[in-house]
């Protein structure tokens, strides 16, 4: 078969030649004596028209197909100047390969995205979401191109842990136990030596531990893979399933760590507005008019860098009335996060030095001894897409933290010995990346860029 997207690519190549398609029927149109059928044929966000005419023995069973029906349509290709299309094909033979039923439930007329949620399984035949998951295809391939230019190594992080990264307690339990009758010990606590492991384990909430001693083998590293994290939040920015590029870089700090994310966001779109130019126009026209302008913002300017003291004291002087009040030493809610970058920035804003008690173990304490070397990435429309720091390489400082944490030492021992065996100072981030699939489309709610999205009460396609 000629791919559609060959046929856009390379146009006057197939001039009054024959060739053969395949692919999915959006529309037909027809009158007694001819009629109109578009295709989509899955390479190419763009859909061909084919022109069927009662010559063809199976015109009559053509003109009445439903919408989603698959065909093998054989035929000459024609360009169409002045047409609303470049070209179309005439079809000389259709052959049917599988009709669809009439209660096909992606009509012609415009869906709601919650109605598109309901049916995640069909959705990716629309526009809109066609162009959603080619440009998550196409993001991903960005990060790992990006990655492996500059030589980083590629690791794969465990997906089941006895580990909580993030110290939030926000995990998902793995167990093999029969949750009817769990056995339980003398004191009547569930017996985690009898499970599968013989321990408590958990999905991963990042890969970021794993990562680090990695860090201290190949220096540049990153992981790229599903994480989980049971938060209550029903928000349009939170999934309890969502993606996380992490990279981590040995002999680094946090300036260091703010430079590569910056290289990356912007190589990231420079990469998608390269190999996915129609999908972008796509949403520049219907999802959000300011797309274009505000991504090519984002490449010719330099990201802003803050500290969160700066924050703080920018949003108690904005005058704004806030849902959450504003105070040192709270965490910067979506609210404040959107001030700032939207209101008084107006691009990419990086806060860094956030106070200890509210950010993880991990983060290397600053010389103030009251803030710690983090760094959020926040961007207009979406809030916080990347959380970084600076690793604390001090053993003695990293075992007091954990304590203050309440993290078990035993559990958390080999991430230990990184600080025992050559220990260096290191720096990464995480960068979510169904969040940047929201930045670089204009979408607005998570389940809407992901295949099929796990939130609240919501496990089912
Ligand atoms: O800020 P977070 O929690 O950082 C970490 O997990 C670090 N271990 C990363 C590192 O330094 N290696 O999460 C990183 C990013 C957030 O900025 C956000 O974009 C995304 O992950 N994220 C979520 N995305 C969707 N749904 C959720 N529930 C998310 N939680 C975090
Ligand atoms: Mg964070």
């Amino acid at each position: 078969y000629t791919s559609v997207k060959e046929l856009f690519r390379n146009t006057s190549q197939y001039t009054d030649k024959e060739i053969t398609v395949s692919g999915w029927i959006r529309s037909v149109r027809a009158s007694k004596a001819f009629g109109f059928i578009i295709l989509n044929d899955g390479t190419f966000f763009n859909n061909l028209q084919v022109v069927i005419n009662n010559e063809l023995e199976n015109f009559d069973e053509l003109s009445k197909l439903n919408v989603g029906s698959s065909i093998i349509v054989k035929g000459k290709f024609i360009e169409t100047p002045g047409a609303k299309q470049p070209f179309e094909m005439q079809a000389t033979e259709v052959q049917i390969e599988g009709a669809s039923t009439p209660d096909y439930p992606l009509q012609k007329k415009r869906h709601t995205f919650e109605y598109l949620r309901t049916i995640s399984h069909l959705r990716p035949r629309t526009n809109t979401f066609a162009a959603v998951f080619r440009i998550r295809s196409v993001v991903a391939q960005a990060i790992h191109r990006f990655f492996s230019d500059k030589g980083f190594v590629y690791v794969h992080t465990p997906i089941l842990t006895g580990s909580d990264c993030e110290g939030a307690g926000e995990m998902f339990r793995a167990t093999t136990l029969d949750l009817n009758d769990v056995p339980k010990d003398e004191e009547g606590n569930i017996d985690n030596k009898l499970d599968f492991f013989g321990k408590e384990t958990n999905l991963t909430v990042s890969g970021q531990l794993n990562v680090e001693t990695y860090a201290m083998a190949f220096r540049n590293v990153y992981t790229f893979g599903p994480t989980f994290r049971a938060e209550n939040s029903n928000t349009a920015r939170h999934a309890a399933e969502f993606w996380m590029i992490e990279p981590e870089m040995a002999f680094a700090d946090l300036i260091d760590d703010m430079d590569i994310a910056e290289e990356m966001i912007k190589y990231i779109i420079t990469y998608v507005k390269e190999n996915a130019p129609e999908e972008m126009e796509f949403f520049n026209k219907f999802i959000d008019k300011g797309l274009s302008e505000r991504l090519d913002n984002v490449l010719n300017n330099k990201f802003e860098r803050i500290t969160y003291t700066e924050a703080v004291e920018l949003l108690e002087k904005s005058g704004e009335k806030f849902d959450y009040p504003v105070k040192w030493g709270a965490d910067l809610q979506t609210e404040h996060e959107r001030y700032i970058t939207e209101k008084v920035f107006k691009k990419p804003v990086f806060v860094i030095d956030y106070p200890k008690e509210i950010k993880a173990f991990y983060m290397k304490l600053n010389e103030d001894n009251k803030t710690v070397a983090a760094m959020d990435l926040l961007v207009p429309g979406v809030g916080e897409i990347i959380g970084g720091s600076q690793r604390e390489e001090d053993y003695d400082k990293l075992i007091s933290k954990m304590k203050e944490s309440g993290l078990k030492e035993e559990d958390y021992w080999w991430y230990l010995d990184i600080r025992k065996y050559g220990g260096c100072n290191h720096a990464g981030f995480g960068l979510g990346f169904e969040r940047m699939i929201m930045y670089i489309t204009g979408m607005s709610n998570i389940r809407d860029v992901i295949p099929f999205p796990r939130t609240v009460n919501n496990c089912d396609i």
